[in-house]
């Protein structure tokens, strides 16, 4: 199928078949969309959580559940992915120029006017501007799911402080939106896409 036809194919699953895991090899293809997705200054200032549905997790992702207004997608999904924003964003950007410089210090150096740049938006960044990240990995995800077939639910539906607390998140992560990973159930309704037309959308100038 092609990109277009995956994605009119895809739907906010509610209910997911709890007997279909979605395997390892898929999985870690839509972790590298979400590793691969762009972000501002590159710093990928977010942190992805990935809970798998074992019975190790069951009662973790019951908890999460009942922060989620008991919808289904929680804790029938084979994976669910939880997005944070982070909001150490001095320790981001030194943890990004170490890795862009190779931890070398002259290399390092070398790179401390763009360094500097990038420090001088420091007092511009915050939990908005994180988040925002999040959300585009997000999509990156979806479409990746969409590509392989895997249904998927994006969802910001839930108790976010409660989420925080059930993981046990450190301070420096906000939990800002999730996504449920695996294969539609059975008796789930197909939902039909309500989309406004292109021309009511968009405008070429
Ligand atoms: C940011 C965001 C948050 C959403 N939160 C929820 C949610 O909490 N629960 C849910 O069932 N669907 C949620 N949705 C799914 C939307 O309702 C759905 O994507 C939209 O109606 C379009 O339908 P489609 O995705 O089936 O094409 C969310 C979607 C987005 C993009």
């Amino acid at each position: 199928m092609s990109f277009t036809s995956n994605l009119e194919w895809r739907y906010a699953t509610k209910k997911f078949d709890l007997n279909k895991k979605v395997s390892t090899i898929d999985l870690e293809k839509v972790l590298e969309a979400i590793r691969l997705a762009p972000t501002s200054y590159g710093l990928q200032a977010f942190h992805l959580h990935v809970i798998e549905n074992t019975p190790k997790n069951l009662e973790t992702l019951r908890k999460l559940k009942s922060a989620s207004w008991e919808q289904a997608q929680i804790d029938s999904c084979s994976h669910l992915l939880v997005f944070s924003a982070r909001t150490d964003f001095a320790k981001s950007i030194d943890e990004y120029f170490t890795l862009l410089s190779g931890a070398n210090q002259e290399a390092r150096e070398r790179l401390s006017a763009y360094e500097d740049l990038v420090m001088g938006s420091l007092p511009r960044m915050n939990v908005e501007w994180s988040k925002k990240q999040t959300y585009l990995a997000l999509g990156f995800a979806l479409a990746a799911a969409a590509e392989l077939q895997i249904d998927s639910c994006p969802m910001e539906g839930f108790d976010h402080e409660k989420f925080h607390e059930i993981l046990g998140l450190p301070e420096n992560l906000v939990v800002s939106a999730i996504m449920p990973l695996g294969y539609r159930a059975e008796d789930e309704k197909v939902r039909t896409k309500t989309r406004f037309k292109k021309e009511d959308l968009i405008t070429m100038i």
